[in-house]
């Protein structure tokens, strides 16, 4: 029998976030990489997925986001779209991609949208980038700005720890959160900055703030789903809320595995041909 179609879920838009915030709803956001989690988190129903270049991190093991290339990104990108239903998929823009020209930028961004066929793109600064940003604007692909922490930027900061604690830091947030609102960015993320900068931030503006790290305050949560699920055990910043320990569990699930087949108990007589 078919579901009828008031029944269906609705595929997330920038529309339908911009709703959301109007409303009140909070928005929910996680990073996902492959086919086969992508599907488990879109057909969980959560609103945004990022292929963020955290899997610079998590999936290759690197120290920071740097190395991933854009060929690497495209190829994540193109895994998640070919799983996902309903969520909005954006894509981050990785190191080196954007920052040196507009040019440079809206070539990499049209290759992200043309051979990941995702929703939207990410990428981190504010008036340092704003040419590019525009420039990406202006051929219809829209995109998540990216303030605070930006991980792309360690190298400058020195270390991960929260910023814009200072009141200037603070101010040049506030700016460039409006200066990517007047260029007509649908989302900002806001990464580990104080919880009551982060809260007017999102009063001020219009359109959805997701924070990570960034306090209750603002339009919407994303995290690492690595990080929120435990696989990855080594990361704990007070920000992170662990909602299972699949380390332990996969941990467990291959043991047994290998016991096992040591012990001969596997394969059974009903597991083979
Ligand atoms: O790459 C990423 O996962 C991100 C989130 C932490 C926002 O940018």
């Amino acid at each position: 029998m078919s579901v009828a179609k008031e029944q269906r879920p609705k595929k997330i838009t920038t529309h339908v976030l911009s709703e959301m915030k109007m409303k009140g709803e909070k928005i929910s956001m996680l990073t996902a990489y492959d086919y086969s989690m992508a599907k488990i988190v879109d057909r969980a129903g959560i609103d945004v997925i990022l292929v963020g270049d955290s899997a610079a991190n998590v999936m290759a093991g690197w120290e920071t986001t740097l190395p991933i290339t854009l060929d690497q990104m495209i190829y994540h990108g193109a895994s998640v779209v070919r799983a996902v239903n309903t969520a909005m998929v954006v894509v981050d823009m990785p190191f080196g991609s954007y920052q040196g020209n507009s040019r440079e930028a809206i070539v990499s961004a049209i290759r992200i949208m043309k051979e990941t066929a995702a929703d939207a793109i990410k990428l981190e600064g504010g008036s340092e980038i704003i040419e590019s940003v525009n420039r990406i604007l202006s051929a219809g692909i829209p995109v998540m700005g990216h303030l605070g922490l930006t991980p792309q930027s360690i190298h400058k900061f020195g270390t991960y720890t929260v910023r814009a604690k200072q009141e200037e830091e603070a101010n040049k947030l506030i700016e460039d959160a409006h200066l990517l609102q007047e260029s007509g960015v649908f989302a900002i993320v806001l990464e580990k900055i104080p919880a009551t900068l982060a809260e007017k931030v999102a009063k001020s503006l219009t359109i959805p703030v997701i924070g990570i790290g960034a306090g209750g305050g603002v339009d919407g949560q994303v995290l690492v789903i690595h990080d929120m699920l435990g696989i990855n055990q080594e990361f704990s910043p007070r920000f992170l809320r662990r909602y299972h320990n699949l380390y332990a569990e996969i941990t467990g699930a291959v043991s047994n595995y290998i016991e096992d087949v040591k012990s001969r108990d596997f394969p059974n007589s009903r597991e083979q041909y």
